[in-house]
């Protein structure tokens, strides 16, 4: 009884699970389909930064099926796309800033037709200089945002006065999202200009007020609608609006309703991904490997726009620290404005890059004393007198003590070591390489501001409950683990509780479901709309039961004062015989955090999430491949909520930081043009990338300290940036197959060729 009765922390199935497995999950190309539906195709630049000297798309109307077209000049209010800033047209202009950008858009009967008609478009260019790289938008002084710079201590001084200095660089690449389920829209015009949009969007509400922006309509004439997504990982964070902005560009202008679906190269094509990233730095520290002055620069590739790149490099710089204390600091960090697609939102949201800046330059040190990396991350961990980040905010409390001893055992770290040491003495071709990493991930979006949520709670005369809040799903749990809240709330069982699609009519002004806060927030909001029904229902329980509302106790699908009892089911149809409301909104905003953009200072995250992992790698010396042999992680999710979904975030995050360290690698031609937009060309990894030995605890007896939603804390990101522990492991392989000298060549990803330049083959 009690089992069923209060799911929380239980690992419960995720609300789709059959679904998904069944296939009768619905996402948006499954939507019945309304009358009329037409279908889009998007007509993009084929040049990096050009002029537009002619647009003729005569021939495209003219094509078979083809029942409209749209530019910017048919955009009825502002072609403005941005998040954040102004600027970000969503179809070009008069000039194109990258290779895949829209220009115009087509309506048509079927896909085929608009596919086909997308061929006839005649365009031509004048082509003007582009800025591709990091580089070359550094020596152009081209950024999207004003350089930032977070800085502590003085260390010019610092470093002067080191005992060793030291300079280094590293790289990581980009990455696709490669959710399973492409950008999609469709948009369906109703009565007196109304726009019903469902969209596959991780942020409804932007979505709702990108397009009233674009068609010059109030908020309250457009509402979007996402149930689910397949995978979003950041990409459908601020990118889904201009997906749904073009299908509702069109809609306004046919009248019909229209479906925009990206095919898998379109996407890849006109869709923004990870920015990749080059840190340079120089370290003042001491022979027994203390870091005492580090000076860092952390350039990123924003892209063609400011998107998110803005916030993406303040988290960047907020996680340059990682999990280590590091007394006397200045981080200056720049978004190079590219004439490449706007890198967007991606699972960490910077923090990987900041964090593998950290580690790249920890290994140098560790080489340059000829100490074992593990060592010099340990010597410079936080701890007590040491346990304030670079940008003022305390620690807090610390599980990493404790999970670094457990994974010592979880792992058999000792044994494991030798028993590396005697097969690299025994075999010459295959060599081993060992690495052990600790994460610190801030918990909250590093914009006060975006830091609330709304929830909707109905209770009906039958005892089921129908719960909306503003967070979505896109495969995370998070629908699952906020009924887990509620039935825990009211003592339902879970089945009772049926959660519903969300949506901008029903919760309003939502963040997006985003920086992994979506159950800390949304299931904050949802429990406080429980507890205002409860308060009602419970003083008709005191009436019908003869005791005081403060007796009243929901448990077991009932509700007791003292041994009297009545059904859940019961109370409620006696609250509405007595006239009282079943209904209620619920509202949250997360305590204590601030943040000052101008100084990077203040307190940003409400907490952190800790996690650590050893990892075991193999590299081939004549392929240049690397496998991952054995991972033991060892995450702390509070109080989880729901340790199966809990593990199954972690190994997600995990294997999707092996594609981006490993195997993922994006190539552009020297014309800017994506060669990599496909999974032919586009390693993902799959089933056979799964390390042989994964094993994945989560620390046990760790409630938050912190009183978020019944002691949970977040995990859609932080076990992400566990994976730098594997390209960390690949990098230790080569230093065993060579020297640490063509080890710290390695860049990310490391993909074959990467390890066999780094062996000097
Ligand atoms: N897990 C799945 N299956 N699919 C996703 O798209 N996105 C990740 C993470 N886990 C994602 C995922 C990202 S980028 C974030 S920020 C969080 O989920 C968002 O959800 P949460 O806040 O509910 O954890
Ligand atoms: N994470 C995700 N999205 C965001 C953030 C963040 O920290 N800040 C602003 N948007
Ligand atoms: Mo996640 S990158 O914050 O959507």
């Amino acid at each position: 009884m009690n089992e069923i009765f209060s799911p929380a922390h239980k690992p419960v199935p995720h609300e789709s699970a059959a679904r998904h497995a069944a296939g009768s999950a619905l996402y948006i190309d499954d939507a019945r389909q309304p009358e009329g539906l037409l279908h889009a195709w998007v007509i993009t630049s084929t040049r990096a930064h050009a002029r537009i000297l002619t647009l003729d798309l005569a021939a495209v109307r003219a094509a078979p099926g083809v029942v409209a077209t749209a530019t910017a000049e048919d955009i009825p209010g502002t072609n403005d796309a941005g998040p954040i800033l102004a600027g970000e047209p969503l179809l070009a202009e008069r000039v194109v800033t990258y290779a895949g950008e829209p220009i115009a858009v087509i309506a048509a009967t079927s896909l085929a037709a608009a596919r086909h008609a997308a061929g006839l478009a005649a365009i031509t260019y004048e082509d003007l200089p582009a800025i591709l790289t990091i580089e070359a938008a550094r020596a152009a002084a081209a950024y999207v945002v004003p350089p930032m710079r977070l800085e502590r201590g003085d260390p010019d001084a610092a470093m002067a006065a080191a005992p060793h200095r030291l300079t280094g660089r590293a790289e990581a690449g980009g990455q696709d999202h490669f959710y399973l389920e492409t950008q999609i829209a469709q948009a369906e015009p109703g009565e007196d200009g109304a726009l019903h949009i469902l969209s596959s969007t991780q942020h409804p509400t932007e979505v709702q007020h990108i397009v009233a922006r674009l068609l010059g309509r109030p908020y309250a004439a457009i509402t979007v609608e996402v149930r689910r997504m397949g995978g979003a990982f950041g990409g459908k964070e601020s990118q889904a609006s201009l997906i749904a902005g073009m299908a509702a560009l069109l809609a306004h202008k046919t009248g019909r309703a229209v479906k925009l679906r990206l095919v898998r190269d379109a996407d890849m094509v006109i869709t923004g991904k990870r920015h990749d990233v080059q840190a340079r730095f120089e370290v003042g520290y001491d022979d027994a490997g203390h870091i005492l002055a580090l000076d860092m620069e952390i350039a990123l590739r924003a892209g063609n726009v400011a998107d998110l790149s803005g916030p993406v490099l303040t988290r960047a710089l907020c996680h340059a620290d990682n999990a280590y204390w590091l007394p006397d600091i200045r981080v200056r960090g720049y978004a190079c404005r590219t004439n490449t697609v706007s890198n967007t939102a991606f699972r960490g949201f910077g923090g990987p890059q900041g964090i593998f800046a950290i580690e790249a330059a920890i290994t140098h040190v560790a080489a340059a004393l000829g100490k074992r990396p593990e060592d010099i991350r340990a010597r410079n961990a936080y701890g007590p007198g040491r346990d304030i980040t670079p940008y003022g905010q305390p620690i807090g409390a610390d599980n990493l003590p404790r999970i670094m001893a457990e994974l010592e055992t979880l792992a058999g770290i000792p044994a494991r070591r030798a028993a590396i040491t005697a097969f690299n003495a025994t075999h010459a071709t295959i060599k081993k390489g060992f690495a052990v990493m600790p994460v610190k991930f801030g918990i909250s979006f590093n914009l006060p501001s975006l830091n609330q949520a709304g929830a909707l709670v109905h209770v009906y005369t039958d005892g089921s409950v129908h719960l909306n809040h503003g967070g979505t799903e896109m495969g995370q749990g998070l629908y699952v683990k906020i009924a887990q809240v509620v039935a825990q709330g009211f003592a339902v069982s879970l089945d009772q509780v049926h959660v519903s699609s969300t949506r901008t009519d029903k919760v309003p002004n939502t963040s997006a479901t985003a920086a992994s806060s979506g159950t800390d927030i949304n299931g904050m909001a949802a429990l406080a709309a429980v507890e205002t029904i409860k308060t009602r229902m419970a003083e008709i329980a005191a009436r019908k039961l003869e005791g005081d509302p403060a007796d009243v106790v929901f448990a077991d699908g009932r509700v007791f004062v003292g041994n009297r009892s009545l059904a859940f089911k019961e109370l409620a149809q006696a609250c509405w015989a007595e006239r009282v409301s079943l209904s209620a909104t619920g509202y949250y905003k997360t305590p204590e955090i601030h943040f000052d953009q101008a100084s990077m200072s203040g307190h940003p995250f409400y907490y952190f999430a800790h996690g650590a992992c050893a990892v075991e790698a193999a590299i081939d010396t004549l392929t240049g491949a690397a496998r991952i042999l054995a991972v033991h992680i060892i995450q702390d999710c509070g109080a989880s909520l729901n340790p199966a979904v809990d593990i199954g975030q972690i190994e997600g995050a995990f294997i999707q930081g092996l594609g981006w360290l490993l195997m993922e690698e994006l190539v552009w031609d020297a014309d800017g043009r994506l060669q990599t937009h496909a999974p032919s060309t586009y390693k993902i990894p799959t089933a056979r990338d799964v390390p042989p030995v994964f094993v994945t605890k989560l620390l046990d007896n760790a409630p938050n300290a912190k009183p978020t939603i019944f002691r949970s804390k977040a995990v859609g990101e932080p076990p992400f940036m566990l994976a730098i522990g594997a390209w960390l492991a690949v990098q230790d392989a080569v230093a065993n197959a060579s020297s640490w000298e063509c080890a710290l060549k390695l860049n990310a990803p490391a993909t074959p060729e990467a390890v066999l330049r780094a062996l000097g083959k």
